[in-house]
C-alpha cells in the first residue's frame, strides 16, 4: 500500500508497508539537505503514525531517513524566538505527547538509524522500542542541545537514564558528549549495527516481525533503573555530592547543566508521565535564559554563518591544495604537520636538519600511538597518517607545495631568508602562510616576491587540540589567497576567522586586556587570591595571574619593550600600561619569570600543586579595602569588550561573528556570554557606556568607552547577529 503523501511531492514524509505488514515511514523533508524537528515534520509524521496504528493490516513501523543523517534536533530559530516559558512547555509537552503514541500504540517500533542524531533526532530514537545503527564512520549520536545552554526536552533527561542508568546518562547528558557508532553501541544507546543500507532496513523489519508485543522498559510493571533510581545507596551517594562538584566546575554560569542534573534526579522520582512534565519546566527555564539566548546567537547563528563561508571571500572555487610544506618542525610546526596528514594532504616537514624534522614527526608518532590505544583510530589509518609526512632537512623537498606554513623562530630576518629560499621552488601559484605569532604579516611579506599570495595563519597552541585559526590579510595579501587559506583551515577542521594587519592582531591583543587587568587589580591592592577566583567566575578557563605565568612574564615584557620601541620609533603615543612597572620588577628584580621556570605569580612545586607565591603581599601589599568580586568580574570582561569594539573601530575585525567566535574558541572567553561583543549587547550597550566612563575615571583611560560602542549605543543600536 502507498498513500497519498507518496504523491505528493511538498510532504516530508514517506509511508510504504510491506507484503508482511511492516511501515517503513522514511523522513525525508523536501528542499533541506538535513530532517530538522518542527511542525512541518512533526504534524504530517502525527498524521501517519496515526494511520498506522489506526491499521490492522500494519503489524509494526520502522522509522528511518531519506538524506544523509536520520534527523538534526529541534528547530533552533523557534527556540531562540520564544520568551514565553508556558509556550515552551506546551510546544514541548505537545512533541512529547507524540512521542508516548508512537511507544504506547500497541505495535513494534524500530528506528532505523542511516546516520547521525543528534538532540532532538536521538530523542525520537529513543522513544522507539529498538534501534538500529548503519555503520557509518561519519555517524554521531549525542543529546547536545546543552552546548546551547539548553537541555533535551522531548523526553532525552527521562528515557536516556531509563535505559543506560543514571551514572552513565548524566555525563551524556551534561557535556553534550557526541558518540560514535561503536561507542553509542557500547553504552547502550543503541542496539545493533547494520552492515549496509540495505541490511539496516532488513534487519529492522525482522525485528519488528519478531517482538510483536514489543514495549518500552519504563512501560513495563516492574520496571527499575539500571543500577537505581535516585534514591539507590550508589547513585545517592555520587548525588550527594555532585551539584557540589557541578558549582566548582562552571561557578554557576552553566544554568543548563544544573536544571539536566535536577530534571534527571526527580523524574526518576515519579511516575513517567509526571517525569516528563518536570523536564518540560526545566526545558523551559533553559530555553528563556539569556545564556541560551547568547550562546544561540554566537554558537549557533554565527558559528554556521563562519562554517558556511561567511568570511570567506566570493567567487573562488574551493581550493584543494596537494602537498604542503610546514617551515620548523618545532613545537607548533610539528602539531600543524600532525592536523595535515590527518585531513589527508601529503606533508613536508622541513626543520634546519633531518634530525630536528625527525624529531617533530615524533610528535605525530606519539599522538597516533595514543589515538590508537584509546581506539579512536585504527592502527591503518594511524600508519596512512604517519606516512603522509615527509621529515626532512633539505629545502628541495618542498618542490611542487602549493601551500606552505612557516613556522620557524619568531625572527624576522630568519622568516625573510626561509620565505625567499621556499618560493624558488614551491609551486608558483602556491600560498605562503606565517604562523608569526607578533610580527605583522604586511612586513614579513616585504622579502617576498609574491606578497599577494601571502598570508597569516596564526594557530594556538597545542595546535592540534585549538580549534581556532586567526587569517590575517597583509595589506597585498589578495582575495583569492584569503580564499584559499579560509579553505585550508577548513579542511583541517579547525574554525577560521579573518582579520587585518595590526599589532597583535585581534585574539592576543584582547587577550592581553585581561591578563593585564589581573595586574591591574593587584596592583590596586586586591588580594590574588581574589583576583583569580574572580577570574573563573567571570566564566575565563584560567585566572589571569595563573595565564600570565603559563604565557610568561618575560616574554610579556619583550613584547611590551618592543611595542614602547616600534611606537616611539613611529612618533606614537605609547599608551598606558598600568602592569608594566609590576611585570618589570617581577621579571629583572624578583627573578619570577613564570611557569616554565617554575616561578610566578604562583610556585610549582615538582609533583605538587601550584600555589600562589607567598612573596606577592610582600611587594604588593593588599589593601584594607577590596571592591566587590562582581565589579571584578566586570573589570574584567568589560576591558576586553571595549578593546573588541576598539578592534572593530580599526578595522582590525570586520565582523561580529569573527569577534564573538575568535573569542571563545582563541582564549575561552566566557562561552556562556557569547563572545565579547554579545556580552555587551546583553549587558546593554548604553549601561556599559556608562559603567566604562565610571571605570575609566576610577581605574584609568584603558576604560574609555570606544568611539563606536558611545556612537551606537546613542543610536540605539546593538552589535549585529549575522547578516539578514
Ligand atoms: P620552536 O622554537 O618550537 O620551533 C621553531 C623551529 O624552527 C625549530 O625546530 C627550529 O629548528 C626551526 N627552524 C629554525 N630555522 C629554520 C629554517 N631555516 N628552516 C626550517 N626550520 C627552521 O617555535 P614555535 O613555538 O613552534 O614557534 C614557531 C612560530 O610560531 C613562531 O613564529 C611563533 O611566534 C609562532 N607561534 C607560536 C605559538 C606558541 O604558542 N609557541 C603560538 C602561535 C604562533
Amino acid at each position: 500500500m502507498v498513500a497519498n503523501l507518496n504523491d505528493n511531492p511538498e510532504s516530508p514524509i514517506r509511508y510504504e508497508v510491506d507484503a508482511d505488514g511492516i511501515a517503513v515511514i522514511t523522513l525525508d523533508m523536501p528542499g533541506r539537505s538535513q530532517n530538522v524537528l518542527n511542525e512541518t515534520l512533526t504534524e504530517p509524521f502525527q498524521a501517519v503514525v496515526e494511520q498506522a496504528y489506526g491499521d490492522d493490516t500494519v503489524k509494526g513501523l520502522v522509522i528511518t531517513s531519506g538524506k544523509r543523517d536520520f534527523l538534526a534536533g529541534a528547530d533552533i530559530d523557534g527556540l531562540y524566538q520564544m520568551t514565553d516559558p508556558a509556550e515552551v512547555v506546551a510546544m514541548s509537552d505537545g512533541f512529547k505527547a507524540l512521542l508516548r503514541q508512537l511507544e504506547t500504540g500497541g505495535k513494534p517500533v524500530v528506528c532505523a538509524l542511516n546516520g547521525s542524531a543528534l538532540g532532538g533526532g536521538l530523542e525520537m530514537a529513543l522513544a522507539c522500542h529498538h534501534r538500529i545503527a548503519l555503520n557509518n564512520p561519519k555517524a554521531k549520536f549525542g543529546l547536545v542541545e546543552v552546548k546551547l545552554g539548553l537541555l533535551p526536552g522531548g523526553g532525552g533527561t527521562q528515557r536516556l537514564p531509563r535505559l543506560i542508568g543514571i551514572q552513565t546518562a548524566l555525563p551524556l547528558l551534561m557535556e553534550g558528549k557526541e558518540l560514535r557508532v561503536d561507542a553509542a553501541k557500547a553504552q547502550g544507546l543503541i542496539d545493533e549495527v547494520a552492515d549496509t543500507p540495505d541490511d539496516l532496513i532488513t534487519k529492522a523489519k525482522a525485528w519488528a516481525k519478531v517482538n510483536p508485543k514489543a514495549a518500552q522498559p519504563w512501560d513495563e510493571k516492574k520496571f527499575k533503573y539500571p543500577g537505581g533510581d535516585a534514591k539507590h545507596p550508589a547513585v545517592a551517594q555520587m548525588l550527594a555530592i555532585a551539584p557540589s562538584m557541578l558549582r566548582a566546575k562552571t561557578h554557576g554560569n552553566f544554568p543548563a547543566t544544573l536544571h539536566i542534573m535536577a530534571s534527571v534526579v526527580e523524574g526518576s522520582l515519579v511516575d513517567f508521565e509526571n517525569a516528563l512534565k518536570i523536564e518540560s519546566r526545566y526545558f523551559a527555564a533553559c530555553v528563556v535564559s539569556p545564556e541560551a539566548k547568547n550562546m544561540i546567537t554566537t554558537l549557533w547563528y554565527q558559528l554556521n554563518h563562519i562554517n558556511k563561508g561567511g568570511s570567506r571571500p566570493d567567487g573562488y572555487d574551493r581550493a584543494r591544495f596537494s602537498k604542503v610544506g610546514i617551515l620548523g618542525a618545532g613545537m607548533m610546526g610539528s602539531a600543524i604537520a600532525f592536523v595535515s596528514a590527518k585531513a589527508g594532504f601529503d606533508v613536508v616537514l622541513k626543520d634546519v636538519s633531518q634530525d630536528g624534522a625527525d624529531k617533530g614527526k615524533a610528535y605525530s608518532e606519539s599522538l597516533v600511538k595514543k589515538a590508537v590505544s584509546k581506539g579512536r583510530m585504527s592502527k591503518e589509518d594511524g600508519a596512512t597518517l604517519l606516512d603522509k609526512i615527509l621529515p626532512t632537512g633539505d629545502v628541495q623537498d618542498l618542490t611542487g607545495c602549493d601551500l606552505i606554513v612557516e613556522a620557524v623562530f619568531e625572527d624576522r630576518g630568519l622568516k625573510a631568508k626561509v620565505t625567499q629560499e621556499t618560493e624558488a621552488v614551491m609551486d608558483a601559484s602556491g600560498v605562503f602562510a606565517s604562523n608569526t605569532s607578533t610580527l605583522p604579516i604586511t612586513g614579513l611579506a616585504e622579502p617576498s616576491a609574491r606578497p599577494d599570495q601571502f598570508v597569516g595563519l596564526h594557530f594556538f597552541s597545542p595546535a592540534d587540540k585549538m580549534p581556532l585559526v586567526e587569517i590575517i590579510k597583509g595589506e597585498q595579501t589578495s582575495p583569492e589567497t584569503l580564499a584559499r587559506a579560509f579553505d585550508y583551515v577548513q579542511q583541517i577542521k579547525k574554525t577560521p576567522i579573518v582579520v587585518n594587519d595590526s599589532r597583535g592582531f585581534y585574539t592576543s591583543r584582547v587577550f592581553s586586556t585581561y591578563i593585564m587587568e589581573g595586574i591591574a587589580l593587584l596592583t590596586d591592592g586586591q588580594h590574588p587570591r581574589r583576583i583569580e577566583v574572580a577570574g573563573l567566575k567571570s566564566g575565563m578557563p584560567v585566572g589571569p595571574l595563573a595565564l600570565h605565568d603559563e604565557v610568561s612574564l618575560s616574554l610579556s615584557l619583550h613584547i611590551m619593550d618592543q611595542t614602547r620601541k616600534d611606537l616611539e620609533a613611529a612618533g606614537k603615543p605609547v599608551p598606558e600600561q598600568p602592569g608594566y612597572a609590576l611585570i618589570r620588577k617581577m621579571v629583572s628584580e624578583l627573578d619570577r619569570p613564570g611557569k616554565k621556570a617554575g616561578r610566578g605569580f604562583y610556585d610549582y612545586p615538582d609533583g605538587g600543586k601550584k600555589q600562589l607565591w607567598s612573596g606577592l603581599a610582600e611587594h604588593w601589599p593588599v589593601a584594607a579595602e577590596q571592591i566587590p568580586e562582581s565589579e571584578i568580574i566586570e573589570r574584567m570582561l568589560l576591558t576586553q569588550a571595549n578593546e573588541t569594539v576598539r578592534c572593530l573601530e580599526e578595522g582590525v575585525l570586520e565582523s561580529v561573528w569573527d569577534a564573538n567566535i575568535g573569542a571563545i574558541f582563541g582564549w575561552g572567553f566566557a562561552p556562556f556570554q557569547g563572545g565579547p561583543l554579545q556580552y555587551l549587547n546583553a549587558y546593554g550597550l548604553d549601561k556599559a557606556v556608562v559603567r566604562l566612563r565610571e571605570f575609566a575615571e576610577r581605574y584609568g583611560e584603558r576604560f574609555t568607552p570606544a568611539e563606536r560602542l558611545v556612537a551606537m549605543a546613542d543610536a540605539g543600536q546593538s552589535f549585529e547577529r549575522v547578516p539578514g
